[in-house]
């Protein structure tokens, strides 16, 4: 028990860390596939004023409320509020936890698939024929074993992070591996910016044309900003509890947002400066970069090595994630039910890896819920978390501290260890009503989305 609290080594580390587990899927895989199905520049619009409107005050009360209490989810929202009426919120954000790795994983599972047919040049054999890259895709998402082995090493390398604790696995993984997804991204930009009629992809991601925005679109946008910033389920509080006094959270804050932002729009750019270029559908939903993008790296110079970046950055994204979410789990068991590390990252990295098996099966012709809906346990998980379970906890994450921690001591915590940028308590609580007023119109939407 007693042992103290492990501790980020550094200021920079704990930023990659904490920008690590906001840049994954959403940017590289979610981001550009939804903007190119709703309208391009206009959702990105809607996307930008999100993370800044609703993501940036629930962030900064998840740092606070981590720092403040050097404790889990759960155990963060009990010490606070002093009793356990609150401590469900942090539960819900752990059940989310186990709700989004598992599925997440499998695509992580993906990720290393591609890499490998990247390299070995199935990606040109594939695009011989018009039909190709989807066929390939199809069939390889819908067997029974093989996306499953991809999946079980994606967990395992997750695990195997986890294990080592916040210093010497998360913290060196994510300082390591996000220069890494930088470089790789900055060339992959250059590479879609010279190709000739790449400005067409950027007047699609950066020209709006409101006709285009519908309901849906902005009811995404807004539900993405909580996946994209790893919001509502308290990753941001596991991860502030292991900071000391003397970081400044604002200024952290700051820098997750616009990495986040910065590395989904660069992506963005990477990809619709090629699909336009290429003469591509922009629309092509979830399959985008799984089946438009395959079959456009055999027709560009170097597109063997470039398709091989691109899917080791989704790689390198998807990983940084992933052990974020796990780490919300090992230190929920740690820190309320003393479990030790080790213990919990094998059970709970076990349980979660099981999971995603039965998620898997759902692309193929083994759906565990088919009795209950016609979603396929894939898209219900992925719905269940970020249409619902996310935006519910990031809203009572806003309440919270409206109602009960209190604006002027969620300033006050903020502030320690800044170097006194003063921030208006007015302004804050505005922006708190504002981003749980957003945030009941998201839930809102998805409700009658359901029904209608
Ligand atoms: N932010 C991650 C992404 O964009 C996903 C994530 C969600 C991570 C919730 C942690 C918690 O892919």
């Amino acid at each position: 028990m007693n042992q103290p609290r492990e501790r980020w080594s550094s200021k920079t580390g704990f930023i990659l860390a904490a920008a690590g587990s906001a840049v994954g899927l959403g940017n590289i895989w979610k981001f550009p596939h939804m903007a190119g199905q709703h309208g391009g520049a206009a959702f990105t619009l809607v996307y930008l004023v999100c993370i800044v409107v609703v993501g940036m005050p629930i962030l900064l009360a998840e740092f606070s409320m981590g720092r403040s209490t050097q404790r889990n989810p759960v155990g963060a929202f009990a010490k606070l509020a002093g009793n356990n009426n609150w401590k469900w919120v942090g539960l819900l954000g752990v059940a989310s936890a186990f709700v989004i790795l598992s599925f997440y994983s499998v695509i992580g599972g993906w990720a290393i698939k591609y890499s490998w047919m990247a390299l070995s040049g199935q990606f040109a054999a594939n695009a011989a024929t018009p039909d190709g890259p989807q066929l390939a895709y199809d069939a390889f998402i819908s067997k029974p074993v093989e996306p499953i082995l991809w999946h079980l090493a994606f967990m395992g390398m997750c695990v195997l992070v986890i294990v080592r604790g916040i210093k010497s696995g998360i913290e060196k993984t994510s300082k390591t591996l996000m220069p890494v997804l930088l470089v790789i991204l900055l060339i992959l930009v250059v590479r879609g910016l010279t190709l000739e009629g790449a400005g067409e992809g950027l007047r699609f991601l950066f020209e709006p044309k409101w006709g285009d925005l519908d309901v849906q679109g902005v009811a995404l946008a807004l539900g993405h900003s909580f996946f994209t910033i790893s919001l509502g389920m308290g990753t941001m509080i596991t991860y502030g509890s292991y900071l000391d006094n003397k970081s400044d959270l604002l200024r952290a804050g700051i820098w997750v947002v616009v990495l986040d932002t910065g590395i989904a729009l660069l992506a963005g750019i990477a990809i619709f400066t090629a699909v336009f270029a290429l003469g591509q559908d922009p629309a092509g939903g979830p399959g985008l970069i799984f089946v438009v993008l395959p079959s456009l790296f055999p027709l560009m110079p170097g597109g063997t090595f470039f398709a091989f970046l691109f899917f080791s950055l989704l790689l390198v994204a998807a990983l940084t994630s992933a052990i974020s979410i796990l780490e919300v789990v090992i230190t929920y068991f740690i820190d309320e039910k003393g479990w030790g590390r080790v213990r919990a990252t094998y059970t709970f990295g076990g349980i979660i890896a099981v999971v995603g098996i039965f998620i898997s099966l759902s692309f193929g012709n083994f759906n565990i819920i088919a009795p209950l809906t016609d979603l396929s346990f894939f898209d219900f998980m992925d719905g269940l978390s970020s249409k619902y379970m996310l935006p519910v906890g990031g809203l009572f994450t806003a309440l919270f501290v409206l109602v009960k921690w209190g604006v002027p001591n969620f300033i006050e915590h903020m502030n320690v260890g800044s170097s006194g940028f003063p921030v208006p308590a007015k302004a804050v609580m505005a922006a708190f009503i504002v981003s749980a007023l957003v945030v009941v119109y998201i839930i809102f939407e998805s409700v009658i989305d359901l029904f209608g």
